[in-house]
């Protein structure tokens, strides 16, 4: 099980920069939204990395890919299939609310342990909580 008290402020605070420095690269010509994500991965071999995305809009709207799913396939795509989600910081450059849509949350919770963290701008600010809180049922095959 991991563990969010591993998670420092600093290395919040760090993952928050990563993803507004992420939205700035966001492809978003439709919504002009423009998000950025980043996530603290734990590899299989103990190193701690941070990978960030963002969001990649299409014409055909509904082929738009989130900024969080982006830094997660980057992140399966350098480090493996065995990476483990410790938390994820979402930040956009409109100054605007930004909780994960429910597929990100899902997409998440397929890499996170139900205690890994979630940091996102919410309506009264800054706001964090963790994975379990943000999506208590996720969908998950029977083994
Ligand atoms: N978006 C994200 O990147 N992440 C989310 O969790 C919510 C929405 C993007 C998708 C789209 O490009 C824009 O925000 C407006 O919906």
């Amino acid at each position: 099980m991991l563990d969010a008290t591993k998670v420092t402020p600093a290395q919040l605070a760090e993952l928050s920069r990563h993803a507004e420095s992420a939205a700035h690269q966001a492809y978003a010509p439709y919504s002009n939204f423009f998000v950025g994500a980043a996530i603290l991965v734990d590899t299989p071999t103990g190193e701690t990395h941070i990978v960030a995305g963002c969001n990649v809009e299409n014409a055909s709207y509904r082929l738009t890919t989130c900024a969080e799913q982006t830094a997660i396939a980057s992140a399966v795509l350098e480090y493996g299939p065995k990476i483990r989600i410790r938390a994820v910081a979402v930040q956009n450059l409109n100054q605007s609310a930004c909780q994960p849509c429910g597929a990100c949350r899902q997409t998440i919770a397929e890499f996170a342990g139900s205690n890994a963290i979630i940091l996102f701008p919410g309506h009264s600010g800054p706001t964090q909580c963790t994975v379990a809180e943000l999506l208590p049922a996720s969908f998950h095959l029977a083994p």
